[in-house]
C-alpha cells in the first residue's frame, strides 16, 4: 500500500538521541535537523532546519529523567513547531511515557497528570501517538486521537526462552502485575510465583510524596530455581530489591530481572547491582548513562520495532501483524 504522504521526516527532542539515530538508521532516513537550545532563562528554543510542509512527520521524545520537565517542554515545542510549519501528520514517539503512575484520583486533591500530559500533547499538534507498555493501558483513553501502544514484552520473552533454563521461575513483584506476570511466565513455558507487596507512602513533605516498599508473602515455591522478577519499569529499584531479598530467604538459587523501561533513578543502578541480581535486562527505552551500566546489564532495543511500526504507519500498513506473528523480525 502507497503513503498518502510523500515524504517522512523524523525529528528527536533530547529525550534518547541514541534511539532516535537507531530508528531512522532502521527506517533509512537522516534524523532531521533541529536547534534546541535553552536561554539562561530557562525558556527552551527549537527550530526545526528543514521543511515539514505537507510532510508525515514523527517526532521521538522518551519522557527521561534527568530534566524530566525539559524533555516534556521539548516534545510539546518539537509538536507546536511542526504544526505551525504546516507538517501533513504529526505522530508523536513517545517510547516513554512518563507519569504513568499518576492516572488516576485515588485520595482527595489530587491530580490525573498522565491525564493532563495527553491534553498537551494533542493541545500541540499531535495528530496520532505512538508508545510502549504503559504502566496502565487506560492512558490510551485519555487521548481522543489515535494511539498505538507496542509491547517490547515479546523482545524480553524471546530473550529468556533462548536460554533454555527448565527450572526458572517467573516472579510478579506485585499482585497488581500478578496478571502481566502469568502471561509472561505463559509465553516463557514457566511457573509463576507472586509477591505480596504493601507500599508505605509517606506524604507531606513540599517536594513530594516520598515512597518505600516493603515486600510480605510469596505465593509459590521458588526452592532451588532461577528466580526471574519481572516488571513493567524499575525506578529506585527499590521494590526488585526488596522482592530479591524476600526470594533469598524462600532458597532461591540464582535471582535475575527484567523490565521494559530501565527508568534508573536515586542510585538503582548501584543498588541493583548489590542486591545479588546476576542479571538484568531492559531495553533502551530510556537512554542510559555510562555510570548507569555495569557487566551485569543487558540492553535490548527496540529500535527495530520503532522503526518497524513507523515504516508500516507511513505506508498504512497494519501493525498488528507484526504482534500477530511472534517470530517476526522485528520482535528481535
Ligand atoms: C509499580 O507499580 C511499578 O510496576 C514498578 O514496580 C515501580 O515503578 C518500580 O519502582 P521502584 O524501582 O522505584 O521500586
Amino acid at each position: 500500500m502507497g503513503s498518502r504522504f510523500d515524504e517522512m521526516r523524523i525529528f528527536s527532542g533530547n529525550g534518547n538521541i541514541p534511539l532516535a539515530q537507531a530508528i531512522c538508521e532502521r527506517v533509512g532516513v537522516p534524523l532531521g535537523d533541529t536547534t534546541i537550545v535553552k536561554f539562561a532563562n530557562e525558556n527552551i528554543f527549537i527550530k526545526l532546519n528543514e521543511s515539514v510542509r505537507e510532510k508525515d512527520v514523527f517526532v521521538v521524545q522518551s519522557l527521561s529523567t534527568p530534566n524530566l520537565s525539559d524533555r516534556i517542554l521539548e516534545l510539546l515545542i518539537l509538536l507546536d513547531a511542526c504544526k505551525r510549519a504546516s507538517a501533513g501528520r504529526i505522530t508523536a514517539v513517545i517510547p516513554y511515557y512518563a507519569y504513568g503512575r499518576t492516572d488516576k484520583k485515588d485520595q482527595p486533591r489530587v491530580p490525573i497528570t498522565a491525564r493532563l500530559l495527553a491534553d498537551m500533547i494533542q493541545a500541540a499538534g499531535a495528530h496520532q501517538v505512538l508508545t510502549i507498555d504503559l504502566h496502565a493501558g487506560q492512558i490510551q483513553g485519555f487521548f481522543s486521537i489515535p494511539m498505538d501502544e507496542l509491547t517490547a514484552v515479546p523482545l524480553l520473552v524471546r530473550y529468556w526462552a533462548d536460554k533454555g533454563w527448565d527450572d526458572l521461575i517467573v516472579v510478579a513483584p506485585d499482585v497488581g502485575f500478578a496478571k502481566r506476570g502469568r502471561n509472561f511466565a505463559e509465553a516463557i513455558g514457566a511457573p509463576l510465583a507472586i509477591v505480596e507487596k504493601r507500599r508505605i507512602q509517606q506524604l507531606g513533605r513540599r517536594d513530594g510524596p516520598l515512597t518505600s516498599t516493603e515486600a510480605l508473602n510469596l505465593i509459590g515455591d521458588v526452592t532451588g530455581k532461577r528466580c526471574l522478577i519481572v516488571d513493567d519499569e524499575i525506578a529506585t529499584g527499590g521494590s526488585i530489591l526488596e522482592v530479591a531479598r524476600l526470594l533469598e530467604r524462600e532458597g532461591a538459587r540464582e535471582l535475575y530481572a527484567c523490565c521494559v523501561h530501565g527508568v534508573f533513578v536515586g542510585g538503582a543502578a548501584q543498588r541493583l547491582q548489590q542486591c545479588g541480581l546476576r542479571e538484568v535486562v531492559v531495553t533502551d527505552t530510556l537512554p542510559l548513562s555510562p555510570e548507569q551500566h555495569w557487566p551485569g546489564l543487558t540492553v535490548l532495543s527496540v529500535s527495530t520495532l520503532l522503526g518497524e511500526v513507523i515504516q508500516r504507519i507511513h505506508s498504512g500498513i497494519s501493525v498488528d501483524a507484526i504482534f500477530t506473528h511472534r517470530k517476526h523480525p522485528a520482535l528481535g
